[in-house]
């Protein structure tokens, strides 16, 4: 509950392929401080394997946890008795990486008889912005990385009403995907980026997936199969070819992108009125022609693009601890009893779109 004290809040991120801790404090009025954020990339174990293998993540997750909490608790020169509340991302996720976080928290609440704050890392992202600059509602977030496509009426705390999400691939897992397609190391969003700076974005005629329809859906596994079609009947591939297909699909989802947000943000208009900020965030909006294509649409409709520093755009200790100490504040903590999840949905009237089988997209 808001004691008028700052609140610490230990955060513990376990949800995907970073093990990552925070400690961060609210104030009584509404602002945080990053006292540590410690994150461990597992990109080196997975690359070989050209994408995130989960029993893989999983033990790596168990190998240093709790040597990524002692740092965090250091650097921030915490005790464990001093904490206000232990908040671990509960899900959606990799249920293996999930189970480690929440069952490390828990056993923190437990010892030192702290509350525990179960949190929807979707719900992490979507209230990173109030911590980075005290941004008020409601606002509008497109979140794009590995494992999810969204866009989302940021309306409150537990507040969300998802106004668009992909029906099939993620975005960054179609960038990862048409990267291995093209034998780019993983991950590929960003050597798809490097490679189409030199290709010429109209020498293929992709298809631009959904473009002008009138939910603010997004669909990607389309056009990941014309790139893949085009490959077949190119090869043996030549660099310049590599070049411009890798131009010509950023090109596309640029342009998609630009369509689904300009449908979102309209929705979005109608529902809630002005949003105070349209809010990029996830691995993919490290791209800079996607950032370029962001500040048009946010230009258009007549708000502010806000896209976190990058270290807090991926996923991150620090953004789980907030969302906890955002839900502290309300009074919102959890029992022992709180349950890992694979599955989240952050909005709870939104029902899953129908093509989400053998995807990430679903979390
Ligand atoms: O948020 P994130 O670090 O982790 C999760 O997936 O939760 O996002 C990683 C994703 C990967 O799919 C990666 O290829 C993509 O974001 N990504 C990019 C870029 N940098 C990272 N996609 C396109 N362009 C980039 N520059
Ligand atoms: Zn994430």
């Amino acid at each position: 509950m808001d004691s008028g004290q700052p609140n610490l809040v230990l955060g513990i991120e376990t949800t995907c392929d970073e093990t990552a801790a925070a400690v961060v404090e609210r104030r009584a009025d509404g602002s945080g401080k990053i006292l540590s954020n410690i994150v461990r990339s597992q990109t080196e174990e997975h690359a070989r394997f050209g994408g995130v293998v989960p029993e893989i993540a999983a033990r790596a997750h168990v190998d240093v946890l709790d040597g990524i909490i002692a740092q965090a608790m250091a650097e921030a020169g915490v005790g464990f008795a001093e904490l206000a509340a232990v908040a671990a991302a509960a899900g959606p996720g990799l249920i293996g990486g999930v189970i480690v976080g929440l069952t490390t928290a828990k056993a923190i609440a437990m010892v030192h008889d702290t509350p525990l704050i179960a949190v929807n890392h979707l719900e992490a992202h979507a209230l990173t912005p109030r911590l980075t600059c005290a941004l008020a509602f409601p606002y509008c977030l497109f979140l794009a990385s590995g494992g999810h496509t969204q866009i989302v009426a940021v309306v409150g705390v537990g507040d969300y009403v998802r106004l668009g999400t992909t029906v099939d691939d993620a975005m960054g897992e179609a960038f990862d995907k048409v990267a291995k397609m093209l034998g780019l190391p993983y991950p590929g969003g960003p050597q798809v980026e490097r490679m189409a700076s030199g290709g010429d974005p109209a020498r293929f005629a992709f298809p631009r997936p959904m473009l002008g329809r009138a939910d603010a859906n997004f669909s990607l596994s389309g056009l990941k199969t014309a790139v893949r079609n085009e490959i077949s009947r190119l090869s043996p591939l030549q660099p310049n070819d590599v070049s411009d297909l890798c131009a010509g699909f950023q090109a596309a989802v640029l342009e998609s992108t630009a369509d689904r947000l300009s449908v979102g943000l309209k929705l979005f208009r109608e529902k809630f009125g002005a949003p105070r900020a349209l809010v990029a965030a996830g691995g993919v909006a490290a791209n800079q022609a996607i950032r370029a294509a962001l500040q048009d649409v946010a230009a258009i409709a007549e708000t502010t693009l806000i896209i976190p520093p990058p270290a807090l755009c991926t996923d991150n200790g620090a953004m789980i601890a907030w969302a906890g100490a955002e839900r502290l504040a309300l009074g919102l903590t959890d029992t022992m009893d709180a349950a890992p999840r694979a599955r989240w949905l952050l909005d709870a009237n939104a029902t899953a779109p129908k093509k989400f089988a053998n995807t990430r997209a679903g979390f």
